[in-house]
């Protein structure tokens, strides 16, 4: 463990606005603790206006890492010095770490920790399943590429507009089974996997999705929160085979971040475990 700053502990944080409901800093905390790690992990809230000043003040003062949330994902992309392939594919940077040589990398772990959630903690196997994505923003592209890995039989990408969707998919082409769609032309009647990258949780509101699409799918919400979310309710209530808050991806994207910055792998089973019961 490469401890710098004559003893202090190695400074991270969570970046974003606002930023004072992240959990990110528990789940760091608890990482560190499982693998006797000393750091400081702590939150820091910029406009957006300010994050780029802030961000580069931040490792010029010796900073090791930032997770970024947001609304400045696209914004950490335009200030890394070198971006990672998975990062350049989904548009967006979620994590920067400061090189050796004072340049800034940026990462993006969103998509891996979903996929990881899916497979390794939920036991799902995404191989010839069909998929449907609710939302065609920021969330949703960042979790495209992993998922098309997967090679799922296909993959809808579902918006109340056309425009959007179909543009995103058309960009994914390449990279497997990719169609856009809008809720009330969708390519199917059965999913294996629903998972919902809207905001619309966020405002406790549900997407226009036709009743019967839950029935046997799994459906996994990407937003997490202390109840029930409208889409998960909805899900239950319509005979999904189960249900899921964003919870493990939280913690499997904060996992990656943390063997990025350490080279260690947390176990996250108990952190999720925590969160859920929190
Ligand atoms: P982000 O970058 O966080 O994904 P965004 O780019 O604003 O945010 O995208 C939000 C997504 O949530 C959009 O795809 C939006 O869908 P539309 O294209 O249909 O507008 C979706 N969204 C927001 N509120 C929604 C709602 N009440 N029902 C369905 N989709 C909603």
């Amino acid at each position: 463990m490469a401890i710098v700053g004559m003893g202090l502990p190695d400074r991270y944080a969570v970046i974003g606005h606002p930023v004072a409901h992240s959990l990110s800093p528990l789940v760091h905390s608890c990482f560190a603790e499982q693998l006797d790690q000393i750091v400081r992990y702590t939150r820091i809230d910029a406009t957006p206006e300010a994050f780029a000043a802030t961000a580069r003040d931040f490792f010029r003062d010796r900073g090791h890492g930032l997770n970024v949330t947001l609304p400045h994902k696209a914004a950490a992309l335009e200030l890394s010095d070198t971006i990672s392939d998975r990062a350049r594919l989904a548009g967006a940077v979620n994590t920067l770490t400061r090189n050796a040589d004072g340049s800034i990398a940026g990462d993006n772990t969103d998509g891996v920790g979903l996929v990881r959630d899916l497979t390794a903690n939920l036991g799902l196997e995404l191989n010839g399943r069909r998929i449907l994505l609710l939302g065609a923003g920021g969330a949703a592209r960042g979790i495209l590429a992993p998922l098309l890995a997967e090679k799922p039989a296909h993959l809808a990408i579902c918006s109340r507009t056309p425009a959007k969707p179909h543009e995103l998919a058309r960009s994914y082409l390449k990279l497997g089974r990719v169609k856009g769609c809008t809720y009330r032309v969708l390519p199917g009647k059965r999913y294996d996997l629903i998972i919902n990258a809207t905001s619309a949780s966020l405002e406790g509101k549900l997407p226009p999705l036709p009743d019967d699409l839950a029935a046997g799918a799994v459906c996994y919400d990407m937003y997490y929160c202390d109840h029930d979310t409208p889409f998960t309710r909805w899900a239950k209530e319509h005979g999904a085979r189960s249900a899921h808050l964003g919870f493990g991806m939280l913690v499997e994207q904060a996992a990656e971040s943390f063997y990025l910055w350490r080279g260690l792998r947390p176990q996250t089973y108990p952190v999720i475990a925590l969160l859920r019961h929190a």
